[in-house]
């Protein structure tokens, strides 16, 4: 991140518009590692700086990534209808700076979503052409049994694909439940695999993607957090903008 004013970096920040913020700092309502300050010219080096707006800390950063444990009964959806909104869980700030989920999943699914307001990293986590493999767990309602698991190795032809649709791995987790690794991301693409092979999905969490795995988060549903870069060097190779 460049050199930029306190009134530029309050706004990069999500805090508002210029006039707001300039009205924030000269009421003195922002600190600078630990001091006020009202000079809203005052030229800054950004990137992890410590700030207080109203004493709420905040880090700069120049862009948000962050991964949510995400529970039932949210959309991803920018304008939910049925359900709140991922979003709602997350600071306000963060919508203020148009962080947006990084693919879909339904209201139903739990597990990893990432959000960012990287539209690079946006761009190139959900681009097909980037074969970012997500780990799902599917619950089914059906035992599951070993020709599930060869006809999902082997390849699903689904309505409106061209060509079948093969999961990179599947494994058997115990008799109702069931590991797939994807490479496509398709419109509910995990239920509509098992219920072409006859099943009915009870459940669905995504656990890992690229090789970043959900347990390794330690995020109760319904929490977030900020992804470091080792993190997100496991999501896929330069996967941010630099
Ligand atoms: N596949 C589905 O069917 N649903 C999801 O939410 C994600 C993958």
């Amino acid at each position: 991140m460049k050199k930029m004013t306190l009134n530029k970096l309050l706004r990069s920040q999500g805090f508002g518009p210029r006039r707001v913020c300039e009205q924030m700092i000269v009421d003195g309502r922002v600190s600078v590692s630990g001091e006020v300050v009202t000079d809203y010219g005052a030229s800054l080096e950004p990137e992890s700086l410590l700030i207080e707006v109203d004493g709420q800390p905040w880090v700069c950063r120049e862009y948000i990534y962050v991964v949510l444990n995400k529970p039932a009964d949210y959309e991803c959806s920018r304008k939910p209808s049925h359900h709140p909104g991922v979003l709602s869980l997350l600071p306000s700030l963060f919508s203020a700076r148009n962080t947006q989920p990084v693919g879909r999943l339904d209201h139903d699914t739990t597990g990893m979503l990432l959000l960012s307001d990287d539209g690079t990293f946006i761009h190139r986590q959900s681009s097909p052409k980037h074969h970012v493999p997500k780990t799902y767990e599917a619950t089914t309602h059906e035992p599951v049994t070993p020709e599930l698991i060869a006809i999902l190795l082997s390849g699903v032809k689904l309505k409106d694909e061209p060509k079948p649709l093969a999961a990179l791995s599947c494994r058997q987790l115990d008799s109702h439940r069931v590991e797939v690794v994807l490479e496509q991301g398709k419109y509910h693409q995990v239920k509509r695999m098992l219920a072409a092979t006859g099943h009915h999905c009870d459940a669905l969490v995504r656990t890992a993607i690229g090789k970043l795995r959900l347990e390794h988060l330690d995020l109760q549903q319904g929490n977030w957090c900020f992804l470091n870069d080792a993190q997100l060097s496991l999501l896929a190779p330069s996967a941010v903008s630099e």
